[in-house]
């Protein structure tokens, strides 16, 4: 089957090119506010961060088709010792927008993942009650549905085509709200600067809420984890990313950076640059710059 692929570089919180109801499924993570290391002082405040969702979510309502999800993966964070209820604040933006909150998913990382840290190391300093304060090691999935699915709106060819296999299902916990996967390894080429998830993540959202054929949007693409599972899983994909340098790492990632490594020679990408709006582009030297200078 051939696949479709268009690759916006501009700001998600305007989605003009993208039709209403012309998407089947939304599996995104957004930035995290100012996440140490990945975003420190991206953004001015926190209200500029949620006012960022809020249009995200609204524009993500007009282009979804009824009936279908969101997954939204994001966490709490803490930032210069304030922990922002970024999880609390997002699913209360998206019912705002018209989704129904449906479930929440939790992403545990392997164990090995953290050593103890300096925060959490404080107990082991002054092993008395008020020190505890704990390592995260897990992520939130938030799904939320916008309206009611049309189960016969499927043909029977499409549904046999994605049908979900029962053993891989079984065999990896699936059915659970706590799903075990290993994080992208600090180190990995493709995803530097990039906070990127495991490629599981997307592999099964997409198997479990989307149909073959169907298009999948990724509003935060990052490296184009979202584009390159879609692809592999022969749905089409839309990608939107405002770091105009990150095209190499998500041609390459999604297998559009030589003809040899095109694994469908009929699949297309198509790529738009926003060249008017109010928004501008952002470049990861211009990322760089920004946090050297924040945190002097
Ligand atoms: C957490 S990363 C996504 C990583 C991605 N899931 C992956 O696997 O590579 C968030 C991405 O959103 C991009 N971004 C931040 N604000 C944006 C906006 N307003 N419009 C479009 N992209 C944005 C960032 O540049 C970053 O690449």
């Amino acid at each position: 089957m051939k696949t479709r692929h268009k690759l916006i570089f501009g700001n998600c919180m305007e989605m003009n090119e993208i039709s209403d109801s012309s998407i089947h499924l939304i599996v995104t993570s957004p930035p995290y506010y100012n996440a140490p290391f990945d975003y420190d002082g991206l953004f001015s405040n926190y209200e500029q961060y949620l006012g960022v969702l809020n249009h995200v979510a609204k524009e993500s309502f007009r282009v979804l088709s009824e009936g279908r999800i969101v997954a939204l993966n994001i966490d709490d964070m803490l930032v210069n010792g304030t922990k922002y209820p970024i999880v609390a604040d997002a699913t209360k933006i998206f019912q705002d927008a018209g989704f129904r909150y449906r479930d929440r998913i939790i992403w545990k990382k392997p164990d090995g993942y953290l050593r103890i840290s300096k925060r959490s190391g404080v107990i082991l300093q002054n092993p008395f009650p008020m020190y505890f304060y704990p390592d995260n090691l897990l992520e939130s999935i938030v799904i939320f549905q916008k309206g009611k699915f049309d189960y016969r709106s499927i043909s029977k060819e499409i549904r046999e085509l994605s049908k979900i296999d029962k053993k891989e299902f079984q065999n990896n916990n699936w059915h659970k709200t706590l799903w075990e996967m290993t994080n992208v390894l600090p180190g990995s080429t493709l995803e530097k600067n990039v906070a990127a998830f495991p490629e599981q993540l997307p592999y099964r959202i997409i198997k479990l809420y989307s149909y073959v054929g169907e298009t999948v949007l990724d509003p935060f693409l990052g490296s184009g984890t979202t584009m390159k599972v879609a692809r592999l899983l022969k749905r089409n994909s839309v990608g939107i990313e405002i770091i105009r340098d990150l095209e190499k790492i998500i041609r390459m990632k999604i297998g559009f950076y030589t003809s040899s490594d095109i694994f469908n020679n009929e699949d297309h990408l198509e790529i738009i640059e926003r060249k008017t709006g109010k928004y501008k582009f952002v470049t990861l030297e211009y990322i760089e710059k920004k946090k050297s200078k924040e945190n002097k």
